[in-house]
């Protein structure tokens, strides 16, 4: 059954199905997942992977995560070690991206890793992804379903808004649990977080018994591109701040924020787990609204905090 976007489809067998014939066909679609929809081909053919780029607009060396059912998928084409073990029985099927080395023998696109002799992986948990990985035979490389620097969309509209109706088919799953990208682990040297999200440093390093790196953005991707503004609603952003300038729209957090004209409130209740939901829902809700620039209050940096924070900081970018 259609939903009254013609290209939002439930996710019931027959439209799996239907996802199905289009990724053996080298089609692209967008599919839900726990943390932000994904942009999703075949991860082993080129001519499907190239379409992603083309879609986002996405520069070539800037490579994709590749998603899998299961462990013993994804052990065909990456090398896996005890720390990956660790984490993969913690943390897994969930919103965690791990970077390991790539097997010589597998065979993902070399256009979706960029040439690297890594590779992002990942195992979600929602459920229409699982459903959707364990009727195909190949990984799929999905990025999120946004134009490259752009927020990334956590409804099957917004991915409607994003691409109108080039993308034919988009499984619908509702508003995505948790609404910030997975986090990032690098763990083919000491682990190293490259991208913080729900998954934080603290429980990880619970899991490992020891403190884990965090990088800076300029030392990941030692390409030009990633230092630019990235999740951007596509206008100002201004973090940290106490009051909006006038007809400034203002995200706020916590029950101390009064409701007020401009002011959009991420949790009353204070939960940054419930902020990190609402975060690009609300910047896109403001962006509709057609306010021309957006102020901050300031968010405790502590748990899903950070991850709020990295992408409020490189939304902020100019
Ligand atoms: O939550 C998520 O991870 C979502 C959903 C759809 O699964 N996907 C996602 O993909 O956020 P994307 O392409 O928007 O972000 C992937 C990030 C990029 O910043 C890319 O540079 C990094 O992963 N990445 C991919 N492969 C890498 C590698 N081999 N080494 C370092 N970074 C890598
Ligand atoms: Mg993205």
């Amino acid at each position: 059954m259609k939903n009254i976007y013609s290209n939002i489809y439930k996710a019931n067998l027959t439209n799996l199905k239907k996802a199905k014939k289009n990724i053996e066909n080298d089609y692209i679609i967008g599919m839900p997942t726990e943390t932000v929809y994904g942009l999703a081909g075949n991860a082993y053919s080129d001519k499907s992977v190239k379409k992603i780029f083309k879609f986002k607009k996405r520069p070539n060396f800037n490579p994709l995560i590749i998603h899998y059912k299961n462990l013993m998928d994804l052990k065909n084409d990456v090398i896996l070690n005890k720390t990956f073990i660790k984490l993969y029985r913690a943390f897994c099927p969930g919103p965690i991206t791990f970077i390991l080395n790539r097997k010589i023998k597998s065979n993902i696109s070399k256009i979706a890793t960029a040439g690297k002799k890594t590779v992002a992986v990942r195992i979600p948990r929602h459920k229409i992804a699982r459903n959707l990985l364990k009727i195909l035979n190949v990984p799929l490389a999905a990025p999120s379903a946004n134009i490259a620097s752009k927020l990334s969309p956590t409804s099957a509209k917004d991915v409607v808004k994003e691409f109108g109706n080039k993308i034919k088919l988009i499984l619908d799953g509702g508003y995505c649990q948790i609404g910030l990208e997975s986090t990032i682990i690098d763990l083919t040297k000491k682990p190293s977080i490259l991208r913080p999200g729900s998954i934080t440093a603290e429980k990880i390093q619970k899991i490992l018994n020891k403190t884990i790196g965090t990088k800076k953005s300029s030392e990941i991707v030692k390409a030009p591109g990633q230092l630019k503004l990235h999740y951007s609603p596509g206008i100002p952003v201004k973090m940290n701040r106490k009051y909006p300038e006038k007809n400034q729209a203002f995200i706020v957090f916590g029950k101390k924020f009064t409701k007020e004209r401009n002011q959009f409130n991420l949790s009353k209740g204070g939960s940054l787990k419930e902020a990190a939901r609402n975060l690009y829902k609300t910047m896109r809700k403001i962006k509709n609204k057609k306010f021309r620039s957006i102020a901050v209050t300031k968010i405790p940096n502590i748990g899903i905090g950070r991850a709020i924070n990295d992408r409020l900081k490189k939304a902020s970018k100019k």
